[in-house]
């Protein structure tokens, strides 16, 4: 009966095992591109954004915030394409907002909407 249970335990395991490597190996490397990103929008937007928009704030129009709620109500597609209405604002500007698009790559853009969006998700915590 033991002997009957380890190799079923056995072939569990073994059968198992190309997933168990996939969390191992792929799912912290996955992690450590994310991060890498997302740390790099971190000091794009305080070079390029906290001047104006510091802790998620809006200094020039109090209510246009990048916090979640105010995205939602005055940010254009928020709701169906977070990420890509960020790029969005970021490349073209919006009256006092100037454009990024001949400032920033595409690459930057892409990473600090990748961080705002983070940011406004977890609430503009510890900034
Ligand atoms: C000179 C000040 C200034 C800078 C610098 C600036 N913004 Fe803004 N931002 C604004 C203003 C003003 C608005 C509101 C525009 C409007 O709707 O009239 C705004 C709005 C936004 C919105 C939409 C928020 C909402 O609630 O409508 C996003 C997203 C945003 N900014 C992201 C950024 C990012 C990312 C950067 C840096 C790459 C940046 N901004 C740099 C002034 C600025």
């Amino acid at each position: 009966m033991r002997t009957v249970l380890f190799i079923a335990f056995l072939a569990i395991a073994l059968w198992a095992a190309p997933y168990w490597s996939i969390a191992l190996f792929q799912f912290p490397f996955l992690d450590s591109a994310l991060a890498a990103e997302i740390s790099n929008g971190a000091k794009i937007f305080n070079a390029n954004c906290s001047s104006c928009h510091i802790g998620g704030g809006n200094i020039l129009i109090i209510e246009k915030t990048l916090k979640k709620q105010a995205l939602s109500k005055y940010l254009k597609d928020y709701d169906t394409d977070s990420v890509q209405a960020i790029i969005h604002q970021v490349q073209h500007g919006k009256n006092a907002m100037p454009a990024f698009k001949s400032k920033l790559s595409e690459q930057e853009i892409l990473e600090v909407a990748a961080y705002v969006f983070q940011k406004a998700e977890q609430g503009w915590q510890n900034s």
